[in-house]
């Protein structure tokens, strides 16, 4: 019998990064992306709310709603052995108070599945990851280009690269960190700040467009592999190219069926001769 995959804990991916190894994570959105992911090897896991451009077709990701978090969660949980499952809260679900978040990190645990939850914003928001983590779920932290938050910073724009906003994100850096966090995204922020702040940090940075000297590394992956087209950040690197794949795979299926060749005998099911001629016979004469 194969043997079960080894769950990876907070602390597995601290020792990884110990051991001066990188970090990787991905962001999935069903079972089938998850298991993907899930079998490659990946550590993390994120259940990200970008899934509401990637999977359910919205502008950005402001609109999506916690029941739709859930809603994803319980799928690509359900596919997930080995990686730690990250489960980020959209919009509105830990802004207004400190108890929104303890409840809103409580459901992505108990009805997600999920390891521990992700949550944007840097020092305004670090009550509200001290509350999580108080309450026993684990809080991966995100700062820099924190889209939730997109009308606040101007638009879908990199972060810090200014002194004064480089100094804001290693305070707000500091904040997650002193408040209990396990981990932060770095997205869209200037190399050398992202290496400021992992020297200065103790615990794991991701990064996401902020260059090479990050812990470790997320991609989506949808963007990573092609699946979604509608825009493509100068950070991402496409590794495949799936739209055009499907795309080809759907005209040979038309051509294919148009033409006869599909199916064939191998696709199809047969009947016992006895069994038709009886058939046959029992059908009302015409
Ligand atoms: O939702 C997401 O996929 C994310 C990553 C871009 C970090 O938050």
């Amino acid at each position: 019998m194969a043997e079960a995959a080894k769950k990876l804990t907070i602390f597995d991916l601290q020792a990884k990064v110990d051991r001066g190894e990188k970090v990787f994570q991905v962001t999935a959105v069903d079972f089938p992306t998850a298991q993907l992911v899930d079998r490659a090897g990946i550590d993390c896991i994120l259940i990200g709310d970008s899934l509401g451009m990637t999977a359910l077709g919205y502008p950005s990701t402001v609109p999506v709603t916690m029941d739709e978090m859930i809603h994803h969660a319980k799928a690509i949980s359900r596919a997930a052995r080995r990686a730690l499952l990250v489960g980020d809260l959209p919009l509105g679900a830990y802004h207004a108070s400190v108890a929104d978040a303890v409840n809103s990190a409580m459901r992505m645990v108990k009805e997600g599945g999920a390891d521990v939850v992700k949550l944007e914003g840097g020092e305004d928001f670090a009550p509200m990851a001290q509350a999580v983590v108080r309450a026993g779920i684990p809080v991966m932290a995100h700062i820099g280009l924190t889209p939730q938050l997109m009308s606040k910073l101007g638009g879908f724009r990199v972060q810090g690269r200014d002194a004064a906003a480089g100094v804001q994100l290693l305070a707000d850096a500091l904040a997650m960190e002193q408040a209990g966090c396990f981990a932060i995204v770095l997205e869209a922020i200037p190399d050398r700040v992202a290496q400021l702040i992992t020297e200065r940090l103790r615990i794991p940075t991701i990064g996401i467009g902020a260059g090479p000297h990050c812990d470790g590394q997320n991609l989506v992956l949808h963007d990573m592999v092609g699946l979604f087209d509608r825009f493509a950040p100068k950070f991402v690197k496409k590794y495949a190219d799936c739209r055009s794949l499907i795309g080809k795979a759907l005209a040979e299926f038309q051509d294919e069926v148009r033409n006869g060749r599909f199916p064939l005998p191998e696709h199809s099911f047969t009947m016992k001769e006895d069994e038709y001629q009886a058939l046959l016979r029992q059908l009302p004469r015409t």
